[in-house]
């Protein structure tokens, strides 16, 4: 796409996003909260090879956010993710107020079940019902081909392929492996918030799980024993309060008694304010979520 002459469009409202739709064929979603990174922009570069047109939406979802929570400290820099999409061949940004997507008398919700109340769930209610309420919208407003998720938020992937398959949602769902700092730490606008000595204790949660892969690649088929070796990892850090060490199954999140190659290792940290998650197959390669439900982009792991 680069190198082409074209112009991105800026649309701050459904209405002008629906008239630029309606002139594009194939197109590729990438929905984000903004404050761009390399995370982010993979994604977009995965969407734009297979669909050619690019669609981004930036939208700091306040359904997701606990009252508790980062909503109104949450990092944004609206002018450099537009420059950043720019030079990545975007076609068009999805980028509304609040009141747009939640105008006065909004009411309904959708409610993704159990697999909402698991793991980021349990610390986080009603989080993945403001984020599949929020992706519902998203779709129906964008209209994808495709969309792009990151693996990063693995438990996202799995509420998002439900949504998908429970609503017969016309979108095919698409999942980026993580990108990560050289340090292993993966990238997220919520890394920002981190001093250097946290940034350097941030490391805790990439070491943990290469302790949960390098266990089960020793035979060890135990999850009991698997999340023991996180957890010990995580408690040699003084800088990391643990939120979980878990070994679940891509789909359900439920824990799991025997780990399995696909199944997932997921780490939630809290260092300072600040609480950051991973995750990894146990097995580098392994399909992460039943096949047919997605299919994964090139792999590019650590
Ligand atoms: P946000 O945190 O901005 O992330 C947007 C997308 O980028 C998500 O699919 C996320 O999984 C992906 N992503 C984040 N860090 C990544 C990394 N290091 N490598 C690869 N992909 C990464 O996730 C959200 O926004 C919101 O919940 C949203 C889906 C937009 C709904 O509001």
């Amino acid at each position: 796409m680069a190198g082409e002459a074209f112009a991105m469009q800026i649309c701050p409202t459904i209405h002008e996003f629906r008239a630029a739709r309606a002139r594009l064929g194939t197109l590729g979603l990438v929905p984000t909260m903004g404050f761009l990174h390399e995370g982010h922009l993979s994604l977009v570069r995965q969407a734009g090879r297979d669909c050619g047109q690019v669609a981004v939406s930036i939208f700091v979802n306040p359904a997701q956010f606990a009252p508790i929570e980062d909503l109104a400290t949450y990092p944004r820099d609206m002018p450099r993710d537009l420059r950043l999409l720019e030079a990545e061949g975007v076609a068009l940004v999805f980028a509304p107020e609040p009141s747009e997507i939640y105008p006065e008398g909004f009411t309904c919700r959708v409610e993704p079940g159990e697999l909402a109340t698991r793991l980021e769930g349990a610390t986080r209610p009603g989080h993945f019902s403001g984020v599949a309420t929020v992706v519902l919208k998203l779709f129906n407003i964008t209209q994808p081909t495709a969309a792009w998720f990151g693996q990063k938020d693995a438990q996202q992937c799995a509420v998002v392929r439900r949504l998908v398959r429970d609503f017969d949602l016309p979108v095919r769902i698409e999942i980026g492996e993580t990108v990560r700092e050289p340090d292993g730490l993966a990238m997220s606008s919520r890394n920002a918030y981190l001093d250097p000595a946290q940034r350097r204790a941030a490391t805790v949660l990439f070491r943990a799980l290469q302790a949960a892969r390098a266990t089960f690649a020793g035979s060890e088929h135990d999850a009991g024993t698997l999340r023991a070796a996180m957890r010990q990892v995580i408690a040699a850090e003084p800088l990391a309060v643990l939120g979980y060490a878990s070994i679940a199954d891509a789909d359900t999140m439920r824990e799991l008694d025997r780990a399995t190659a696909d199944a997932l290792a997921l780490v939630a940290v809290r260092i300072g304010r600040t609480r950051l998650i991973d995750n990894m197959r146990l097995r580098k390669g392994s399909p992460a979520g039943s096949p047919g439900l997605v299919r994964l982009s090139p792999v590019t792991e650590v």
